[in-house]
């Protein structure tokens, strides 16, 4: 595996491997890399013949008083995980190199599909996330790009830009892997205590509970939603932000269930936000399980 700093070494590297023919792939990552992180590199090599995974805590998508200064970095463990999970090179950039001009030099504006959810309490992360996505795939110009299931407003977005700038990649869908107790993993997850560590399943048993209702016919969103919420306030120790039946393709509320649905919620355990969803193919003749 190669480690590359720069944008100029990892745009060499891409345009050489893609001079000799090879389709490439982009994991584009924030680091402190976990199994889900590690799922991604497989389904990569399943796609394409060399895999770039991308480390950088991008600032422009983190809200002031967010996690920024103490988000997890280790590089050297980031580097035996992804040299161990077949990762051809790993590019982890500085943000001067990533963003030349400073951090209010260019941005992404991706209009409404960035301003629900996870927008709402977040304003300027969308923007950020595009923003970062856009310049890391203009550096390496890869075949496809995969992005998790687990942050299923961030899929959606980044499908929305790649199409309004007219990019080049084709966005691949990652399922969520999760603890054996259901909980989807995150870099997050780390910050909880033992006690929320114990409470923090409660968002799978939810979406289970909800997804369960759907199977048996329920077609109502706001039943739904009203079963997520309930589930989530049984929990003493989680503060639900949010709990909601929405489409898949643009996030608006879906009122009745029909067509690709997200079943999304957002709670907080302490001062961790950790979010989870359920993605479900509602049609005439039955309910699936699908990928946003
Ligand atoms: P990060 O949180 O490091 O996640 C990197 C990728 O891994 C994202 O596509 C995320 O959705 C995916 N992922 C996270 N947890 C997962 C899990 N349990 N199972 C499967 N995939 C999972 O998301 C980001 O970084 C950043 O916003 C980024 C896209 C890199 C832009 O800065």
């Amino acid at each position: 595996m190669t480690i590359v700093r720069t944008v100029e070494a990892a745009r060499t590297w891409a345009a050489d491997r893609r001079r000799s023919g090879a389709r490439l792939a982009l994991v584009p990552t924030m680091g402190a890399l976990h199994a889900g992180h590690l799922a991604h590199v497989q389904a990569a090599r399943q796609r394409a013949d060399a895999v770039a995974l991308s480390v950088f805590v991008n600032p422009t998508q983190f809200g002031p008083g967010e996690d920024l200064e103490r988000y997890p970095r280790d590089l050297d463990r980031d580097g035996a995980l992804s040299a161990a999970a077949g990762v051809d090179l790993l590019f982890a950039p500085s943000p001067r190199d990533m963003y030349p001009g400073g951090q209010t030099g260019v941005a992404v504006d991706v209009g409404a599909v960035g301003t629900v959810l996870e927008g709402k309490h977040r304003p300027t992360h969308f923007r950020g996330v595009a923003t970062v996505v856009c310049k890391l795939l203009a550096v390496f110009v890869p075949d496809i790009a995969t992005f998790g299931q687990k942050d299923a407003q961030q899929v959606v977005v980044v499908r929305h830009v790649v199409r309004e700038m007219l990019l080049p990649v084709e966005i691949v869908c990652i399922p969520t892997v999760r603890d054996p107790d259901g909980l989807a993993l995150s870099s997050r997850n780390a910050y909880l205590t033992a006690e929320q560590r114990r409470a923090a399943p409660v968002l799978r048993r939810a979406l289970l509970e909800a997804e369960a209702m759907v199977r048996a016919g329920e077609r109502r969103g706001a039943a739904v939603e009203e079963v997520l919420r309930a589930v989530l306030s049984s929990e003493r120790l989680a503060q639900t932000d949010y709990a909601l039946a929405v489409s898949a393709e643009d996030l608006r509320p879906a009122v009745v269930l029909q067509g690709r649905i997200l079943l999304v919620a957002a709670a907080r355990f302490g001062a961790t936000r950790l979010l989870d969803n359920t993605c479900l193919d509602v049609g005439p003749d039955g309910v699936s399980a699908a990928l946003p």
